[in-house]
């Protein structure tokens, strides 16, 4: 299995080894300046309404992915694709239907300008990989590398030019249905899986034909929505948007990521959409962005809605003034950019230094020199849904899940096993662990558990029954309900296939539409009667496995408490089903660490490890109760942030600091010896975070720095190495100035976020060091 995987990784970094070493320097410039005065001239040609046309964004009336616009109308469509009033569209995609869109641009407009076809390429094109936070369970860049990179080989092969990933905001409320769109919790998580995605899709060269552009969303704060209800305002400081929101952000705009899509919220009174601040000033100023913003869908007239202006006019002056250069969905600029031009309500320079970025992005994807580029049949053929996809796609998922609980080690399970009972109402659901945001998937394309195990183990007797309904109604994209939440009629033939049988496999959770966009749930618990069915099959002697599928974490203290083991699979993706397996039957030793922590009640939400040191953090010794606690409930995570198991054991020698008292310009190394002590060989993600004991400003308990993912053999050990310097202990000043400031910190090295040796220094330095 290991091998098969790394074969795999190798075959990816050799096409990206590839990409990269034709793409020097001196080329880069040689194209900017050939770019430049190809733009400049074609500028010269257009009239202002051919300009506002490149603009605009349409949807292809045959998928949607947000509210119809009222002005859905098929033949205005086609006519505006004639008249040169489209630049891009979304939702178009396949060779077939983005050759047809695109001739019809390219037959008809004066200038022939191509146009971008865009899609929300999520976690996977056709072969789905495990849902973005699932995958974020890897640790592991070089994985999300590759997972990005084929999911844009298969999008790129099916003419597509551009995605609209990776999402980047934090998540640290179960609430929010998007949550399966992040990356969890931590903002130094988030930015190297980030990076590592933006470099899969893009390969540092857009030109090649199978790369896409890729665009960080959504920018910004989205994933602070109050009760994590989609679509809630937002009210966070500017200290917390420096320091936990915008560094995915900044580090993907560094990395050379092609575009960024704004959000739907505001941010300190203002939608994010006409935010000056966010865009103009930081993004396209302080960082230097040279790529384009897009809108989210629709989210220049919800400038409207937020009472922010007064109609699309002046919404569509607020935007493009703040930076916001594509209008999608809102027929915004089309109806009023020309008009506020005339009038003098806003310089044509705007309008000209938007165009500018979206016509730069069509020659760096090579759509000048050829507008087909993309649709290329016979790719889309051998590309999409490849088997190597697939063998990625389990790779993929293997890595992303987390073992919850292994009481008197019931996993793995041993291969030469008579019977297993396969029970629940995910356990042969083909569909589930496709996730939500799918792009072409087929429904119910994924390998189901039961036929994972089936596929295994060819010999054993395996005794399948559902047991009950996840009780969904609707799904997709309308509003599900849920229904028969009180059906036990499923619950005897369960408890009978668990009777004949040597061990239980059950898999509870959520559907993938209870997760996604305008999916937020005000109860994480396991709904309808799922609770029921396991406490009847606990009742029987039989040891219970229960395989969690869900894009959320869930609120499971009961099962935490009371199932013999626990895997959480997420929503793994068209691979799901084998890649359990291979977990569940010792194939694949767990390796992934959660990167959001889980509650025990979703009263306790938003809940994660790196909030803010408060007045009354601690338990008082005299045990009174004006403390920062619930008196009902924990105040800590069931399980936290960067905890996971293994089937092997690390043991973690005493962590070594090279000094106590370092200067600004002394590295700070680190190291500590782990040992597998176990029967297994197994990777282990180490982890570094530092805590800020005396500061300018209040500083979180702790903060993830540095991690490793390493791999030992049973009884082999290796010391892990960190070097930090003093701009590691850098943060951000409410004002958005970065310093490192001289005092007293701790370092902490472990293997989860609770479970940590602790190592204080000083940093002493004469006075407030100002980075940025
Ligand atoms: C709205 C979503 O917020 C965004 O993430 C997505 O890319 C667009 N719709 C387009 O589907």
């Amino acid at each position: 299995m290991t091998n098969r995987f790394s074969a795999i990784l190798s075959v990816v970094f050799i096409t990206l080894l590839y990409v990269t070493c034709n793409n020097s320097t001196s080329n880069n410039k040689t194209t900017n300046t050939k770019a430049m005065e190809f733009i400049d001239n074609l500028m010269k040609k257009m009239t202002l309404e051919e300009k506002i046309g490149q603009l605009n964004q349409l949807t292809s009336r045959w998928e949607m992915t947000g509210p119809a616009s009222a002005d859905a109308d098929d033949q205005k469509q086609l006519e505006m694709l004639k008249n040169g009033q489209v630049g891009s569209m979304l939702n178009v995609c396949g060779v077939a239907e983005t050759t047809e869109a695109q001739k019809l641009v390219m037959e008809n407009t004066r200038l022939k300008i191509p146009m971008l076809f865009a899609y929300d390429v999520i976690h996977g094109y056709k072969t789905m990989f495990p849902v973005p936070l699932a995958e974020s369970c890897a640790w592991d860049a070089e994985i999300s590398e590759t997972a990005a990179r084929i999911a844009a080989e298969e999008a790129a092969a099916s003419g597509l030019h551009w995605t609209f990933g990776p999402m980047m905001d934090l998540s640290r409320d179960a609430r929010w249905g998007r949550v399966m769109e992040s990356c969890g919790e931590d903002p130094y998580l988030a930015s190297i899986l980030s990076v590592a995605k933006t470099k899969g899709f893009q390969a540092n060269d857009l030109n090649a034909v199978n790369t896409i552009a890729a665009c960080a969303k959504h920018y910004a704060a989205y994933g602070f929505v109050e009760s994590g209800r989609d679509y809630n305002t937002v009210d966070i400081g500017t200290y917390t948007l420096h320091n936990v929101v915008l560094p995915p952000f900044k580090a993907s705009a560094k990395a050379g990521i092609a575009s960024f899509m704004n959000s739907f919220n505001i941010i300190d009174g203002t939608p994010s959409t006409a935010s000056t601040f966010l865009q103009r000033d930081l993004l396209k100023g302080k960082w230097a962005f040279e790529g384009l913003v897009i809108s989210d869908w629709g989210s220049i007239l919800e400038i409207v809605s937020h009472g922010a202006a007064k109609d699309l006019k002046e919404a569509s002056k607020k935007a493009i003034t703040a930076g916001s250069d594509i209008d999608m969905e809102s027929f915004a600029y089309v109806e009023h950019l020309k008009n506020l031009v005339e009038e003098g309500e806003i310089d044509i320079k705007l309008i000209d230094d938007a165009v500018r970025r979206v016509l730069t992005l069509k020659y760096k994807l090579g759509l000048f020199d050829n507008p087909y580029k993309y649709s290329d049949i016979q790719r889309e053929k051998e590309i999409v849904y490849s088997t190597a996809n697939q063998e990625a796609a389990r790779m993929v998922a293997c890595n992303s899940m987390v073992l919850l609980k292994n009481k008197d080690e019931v996993l793995p399970i041993s291969k030469k096993i008579k019977s297993i009972a396969v029970i629940g109402p995910l356990a042969d659901d083909k569909d589930a662990p496709l996730g939500s945001w799918r792009a072409k998937a087929v429904e119910g394309s994924a390998v189901s558990l039961l036929e994972g195990l089936k596929n295994a183990l060819p010999n054993t007797i395996i005794n399948y029954a559902k047991g009950c309904d996840l009780a969904i109604g609707e799904r997709g994209f309308v509003k599900e309900t849920f229904i028969n939440e009180s059906d036990i009629s499923g619950f005897k033939d369960a408890v009978d296939a668990a009777k004949k049988s040597d061990i239980i496999v059950l898999a509870l959770g959520e559907d993938c539409w209870q997760t996604g966009e305008g999916r937020s749930q005000a109860n994480i618990e396991l709904r309808g009667v799922q609770m029921q069915l396991f406490n009847e099959l606990r009742k029987l002697d039989k040891k219970v496995v229960v395989v969690l599928m869900n894009g959320r974490p869930l609120a499971i203290p009961k099962i935490a408490e009371q199932a013999d083991a626990i895997l959480e699979s997420w929503f793994g993706g068209s691979q799901a089903g084998n890649a359990i397996a291979d977990i569940l039957l010792g194939d694949f030793n767990p390796s992934g660490k959660l990167s959001m922590s889980f509650p025990y009640e979703v009263g306790q939400c938003p809940v994660y490890y790196n909030h803010m040191s408060t007045g009354r953090g601690n338990k008082p010794d005299n045990n009174n109760v004006f403390w920062s606690q619930y008196i009902d409930a924990p105040h800590i995570a069931l399980y936290p942030f960067g905890y996971g198991l293994s089937y092997t054991k690390f043991e973690y020698g005493k962590a070594h600091i090279n000094n106590t008292v370092f200067s600004e310009n002394e590295e700070i190394k680190l190291s500590v010896n782990i040992k597998n002590t176990g029967k297994y060989e197994g990777k282990e993600i180490v982890q570094l975070y530092i805590h800020d004991l005396h500061s300018e400003y209040t500083r979180p308990v702790k903060e993830l720095k540095a991690f490793k993912k390493i791999s030992l053999k049973p009884d082999e050990n290796k010391t892990v190495e960190f070097t930090l310097t003093s701009s590691d202990l850098a943060y951000y000043y409410p004002s958005g100035e970065y310093v490192v400031e001289p005092g007293m910190f701790e370092v902490l090295i472990g293997s989860s976020s609770v479970d940590l040796q602790i190592l204080p220094f000083e940093l002493k330095m004469g006075s407030v060091l100002t980075l940025d």
